[in-house]
């Protein structure tokens, strides 16, 4: 017969169990990683000592250089938040920190090939993810809940512009380009990756490196078109890789009608009220050609200048949206974000 003590304890077990397997299923649910991969639009500090690293970025937010290429935070972090989760770790900085949310692998300045900038490109990013997966870093099923998120592209094309002379064969550069990403996505869903998001490229005729030849008065439609084409061939190889494996694993983050979406709303609110600041206008002001927002010279003298209000900007430099600009992209896009990446 059962003693009043031994039910107690058999009660006080089965308490324990139960605490146990709420515990279990909380981690479980908080486990949703973010795996980031690309260039400088989603990078939040792997390139040490580049300007990302030095005043002013991060003057906004929290105030101080955090290695991302703006004055605070930006999409990846915002999609993070969306997650619930701390933004993740740069891959840089992967050993003096906890890997819990993901990890970061993007690199500012690269791309799909090689770019102006010596980094690692999107195949040595995928490669050094895979070395965690072989160093057990993350399990099986760490992957399979995992959001993965690849940003790339842009690099690729100002590489190409500047180093070829004849735009005609943007056209032929851009295939091998969007096959290079195809192969990219299919190799990190090979790796068990159920949630794959690629991104749709921004208007590049948007970016103040492009739309100073209008004096910021409007984004250059012939640039925009070349990102709307690499969107379409993106958009439709995305329907087709979904049909191969029977579902919906790959989906796609529109930027392109984002960033529109939210100049556009600037550019009419600013009729009514014209102290709201340009946004096709960059808040960082380089003194001259080929200075990263940032660069001092041998006296000590600022080669940029600043906005007056950095917090209200849309664009940081001459292609980084400020924070401002992210939120505002991350607005237009949330409603549709629980289907992309949640
Ligand atoms: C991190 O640790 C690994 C293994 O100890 C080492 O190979 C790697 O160079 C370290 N990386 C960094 C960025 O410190
Ligand atoms: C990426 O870089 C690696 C190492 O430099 C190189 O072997 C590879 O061919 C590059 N990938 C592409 C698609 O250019
Ligand atoms: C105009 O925009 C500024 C921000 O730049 C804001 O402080 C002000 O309240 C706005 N004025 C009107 C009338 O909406």
């Amino acid at each position: 017969m059962p003693t009043s003590s031994m039910v107690k304890q058999n009660q006080s077990i089965m308490a324990l169990l139960l605490l146990f397997l709420i515990f279990a299923i909380s981690t479980e649910v908080e486990g949703t990683k973010l795996f980031v991969f690309g260039d400088s639009y989603v990078d939040t500090g792997n390139f040490l000592n580049s300007p990302s690293y030095k005043p002013p970025s991060g003057i906004t937010f929290p105030g101080y250089p955090t290695g991302r290429l703006g004055n605070g935070r930006i999409i990846t972090d915002y999609l993070a938040s969306f997650l619930k989760i701390e933004s993740p770790t740069p891959y840089a900085l992967r050993n003096s920190s906890n890997l819990q949310n993901g990890i970061n692998f993007a690199y500012g300045g690269t791309g799909i090939f090689k770019t102006l900038v010596d980094g690692p490109n999107l195949t040595v990013q995928i490669e050094s993810f895979e070395q965690l997966i072989k160093q057990n870093v993350y399990s099986k099923s760490d992957v399979e809940s995992s959001t993965f998120l690849v940003n790339a592209g842009a690099n690729d094309y100002t590489t190409f512009i500047l180093k070829n002379k004849n735009i005609f064969e943007i056209a032929k550069f851009m295939n091998s380009l969007v096959t290079e990403v195809m192969l990219s996505l299919t190799r990190i869903n090979r790796l068990g990756a159920q949630k794959i998001v690629v991104s749709l490229l921004q208007p590049l005729g948007c970016l103040p490196t492009i739309s100073v030849a209008s004096l910021y008065v409007d984004c250059i439609d012939l640039i925009n078109l070349v990102a709307r084409d690499h969107n379409k061939k993106i958009l439709a190889n995305v329907e087709d890789l979904n049909k191969e494996v029977g579902k919906p694993v790959f989906r796609t983050l529109d930027l392109y009608n984002s960033f529109l979406s939210a100049i556009r709303t600037i550019q009419q609110n600013r009729k009514e009220n014209s102290t709201l600041i340009n946004p096709l206008e960059p808040c960082c002001a380089l003194a001259s050609v080929g200075y990263d927002c940032g660069k001092v010279d041998e006296k000590g003298q600022k080669k940029y200048t600043l906005c007056e209000k950095p917090e209200l900007s849309f664009f940081w430099d001459n292609v980084h949206p400020s924070q401002n600009g992210w939120y505002s992209v991350f607005k237009q896009l949330e409603s549709s974000l629980s289907q992309i990446i949640g």
